[in-house]
């Protein structure tokens, strides 16, 4: 099934912790075909402005219930906050391509999912789906307070590492000099795989070091967006094969297909 523009009933929306909130609204369509890495755009608001929709990955899905987890971070995210439980949101999803699962779920391989700051909302729903598989979960952050998502991982059995810049958790450093400890040397009986959503130079790098070490990667880019559907040429990125559209190429795109 395609993405469909619904208007739902706002569920909850919550604050988590500082600028972190949860939002839940109900959508059988889009909670039942989404895929990890897949988002949906919301107009935030009921007024004409902001114009534009604003992208946020899916979290979870429950039944027919979708979370999204999100950070305030500017005029649309605010206005996001002060939605009501009840009040009808005005969303269009699921969009995008999504997380390959099919190496994910494979046994030859295990999976490395590598998130930076928020790059955890889509990697948990990730988790979820390839749980059986017990993937390695590596989460970076600049202090300990700001570690995400660390309960729901551990609580679907995911072995969770963690890096912090100033070291008050884990691993002192960043995140990718973490995961170049943790890569096996080639050739190993398993296979790695690294699945990856975080900020621009964190991908950067995985993508390096997945190419330098010759192992797969799928790097979800969070790019500015306007029409989310493929239509404006708003969000492009270069590629070995062109310019791409994040919101409908991607978001999701091999390592070895970016041109940085
Ligand atoms: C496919 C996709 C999935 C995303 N998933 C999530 C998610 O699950 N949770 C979440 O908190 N955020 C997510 N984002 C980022 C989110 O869309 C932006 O933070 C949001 O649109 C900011 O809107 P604003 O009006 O609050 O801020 P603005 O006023 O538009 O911007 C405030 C600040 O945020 C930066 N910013 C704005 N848009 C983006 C963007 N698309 N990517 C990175 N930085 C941006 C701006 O440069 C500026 O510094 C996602 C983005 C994409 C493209
Ligand atoms: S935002 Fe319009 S093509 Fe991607």
């Amino acid at each position: 099934m395609g993405p469909a523009q619904i208007k739902t009933k706002i569920i909850s929306n919550k604050r988590f912790k500082d600028n972190y909130w949860h939002l839940e609204f109900e959508s059988k369509s889009i909670a039942g075909s989404a895929l990890p890495g897949q988002f949906v755009n919301i107009k935030v608001s009921g007024e004409a402005a902001p114009l534009l929709r604003r992208p946020l990955s899916i979290h979870k899905t429950c039944g027919s219930r979708v979370r999204l987890f999100y950070e305030v971070l500017g005029m649309g995210t605010r206005i996001l906050s002060t939605r009501k439980p009840g009040e009808f949101l005005d969303v269009i999803g699921p969009l995008g391509n999504g997380f390959d699962l099919r190496s994910a779920i494979s046994d030859k391989q295990q999976a490395i999912l590598v998130a930076g700051g928020m790059g955890v909302a889509p990697l948990v729903f990730l988790a979820e789906k390839i749980k059986l598989k017990k993937p390695l979960v590596l989460i970076g952050a600049k202090t300990k307070k700001q570690v995400l998502c660390l309960q729901e991982f551990k609580a679907l059995g995911c072995l969770v590492k963690i890096a912090t810049d100033d070291g008050s958790s884990g691993f002192k450093g960043k995140v990718t000099d973490l995961l170049v400890q943790l890569l096996r040397p080639a050739p190993s009986a398993k296979r790695q795989a690294i699945y990856a959503c975080g900020p621009r130079p964190m991908l950067k790098a995985i993508s390096k070091i997945a190419c330098e070490k010759n192992i797969d990667s799928q790097l979800s880019l969070e790019e500015h967006m306007a029409c989310g559907i493929g239509a404006c040429l708003g969000c492009v990125v270069p590629t070995v094969s062109g310019y791409k559209r994040v919101c409908k190429d991607g978001p999701v795109f091999s390592g070895r297909e970016l041109n940085w």
